[in-house]
């Protein structure tokens, strides 16, 4: 039997607007999701044990059951009995490169590209409805990965509706090693704090995910405006994790104030900030700059740019 690598890449918010609290307790949420060109690599292998087992390079991510990745080889497992004891168990490595905890759907991505080389490696034919609805069930981020490049996202997030991609924007990104932003708190905070101006009935969240289809940040989005894009950027979460991590704060300040910085926010529930450019080699010249202000090495930085496509076989 084959074996397959998959790449499994990033992802941002450009836009991210907390409308209420749905009857499950998840947020109903109205955003716009963008994949980028920072990705981790998933190697997948049968195995004749019938053993799900993880391997990965990174200390910080569990190899154990409570990693999304086992969670997607489980789903797989229990979803497609005749299969899993047809072609046995997974081993699957995974060689991290996106920073982890940071707010860039590292963990969906990798759980994404499980199903889809579990669909393939088990010769299962689903379609991408199919693998985004067994996502979905993993986390709100997963369909979202599965599909990739441009799209809005409504309902928990996943709901989507693929827009005209954002090709080659550039990126910089910024994450701190050692900070972590737990994401149900930032939620919470953010439903103690503002929960008082929620959207009260599902006609409500309905109203506002149609109305949030002809939005400025949309039409920037069906324009191609990279300026306009990157003067629409929006993150509700901002307002409860800046106040609470005054070096998210600081470095969201500082690329501000960087010349060729069109616009800059952190991505989901942080603590990663991203600042779109209007050049590649202004890209890098940001970068420096930063490096030069923050000389701390537990800043870490990419130049990256935004791409087309979610997971796809390496
Ligand atoms: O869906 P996912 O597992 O990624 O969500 C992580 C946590 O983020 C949830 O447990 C919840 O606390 C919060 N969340 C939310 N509303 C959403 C998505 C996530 O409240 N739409």
């Amino acid at each position: 039997m084959r074996s397959y690598s998959l790449i499994a890449p990033a992802k941002i918010n450009l836009y991210l607007e907390i409308i209420g609290t749905r009857p499950d307790g998840y947020h109903e949420l109205a955003m716009i999701l963008q994949s980028i060109d920072l990705s981790d690599q998933i190697d997948i292998h049968p195995a004749s044990t019938g053993n799900i087992r993880v391997y990965c390079n990174h200390p910080q991510v569990p190899t154990d059951q409570t990693n999304l990745v086992y969670k997607a080889a489980e789903l797989m497992a229990k979803e497609f009995p005749k299969a899993y004891s047809n072609f046995g168990g997974v081993d699957i490595t995974v060689k991290k490169n996106i920073p982890v905890s940071a707010g860039l759907a590292g963990g969906s991505t990798n759980a994404a590209a499980v199903l889809m080389g579990m669909d393939l490696l088990w010769d299962l034919g689903l379609t991408q409805l199919e693998l985004e609805e067994l996502g979905a069930s993993l986390g709100s981020d997963v369909p979202f990965c599965i599909a990739g490049g441009t799209a809005i996202a409504t309902g928990r997030g996943e709901q989507l509706a693929p827009l005209q991609s954002l090709d080659n924007l550039h990126i910089v990104l910024a994450k701190y090693r050692s900070l972590e932003v737990s994401t149900p708190w930032a939620y919470k905070t953010y439903r103690q704090q503002f929960g008082i101006n929620y959207i009260q009935d599902t006609e409500g969240f309905a109203a506002r995910a149609k109305a949030f289809h002809s939005e400025e940040m949309v039409k920037a989005i069906l324009n191609q405006n990279t300026e306009k894009i990157a003067q629409e950027l929006h993150n509700d979460l901002e307002k409860v994790v800046l106040p609470a991590y005054p070096q998210v704060l600081q470095l969201r300040e500082l690329f501000a104030r960087q010349t060729g910085v069109l616009g800059t926010m952190m991505s989901g529930s942080g603590p990663s900030v991203f600042a779109i450019i209007e050049s590649q080699a202004q890209a890098e010249i940001v970068k420096q700059q930063i490096r030069e202000a923050i000389p701390d090495q537990d800043l870490e930085l990419f130049v990256t740019r935004t791409i087309k496509h979610g997971i796809k076989i390496a």
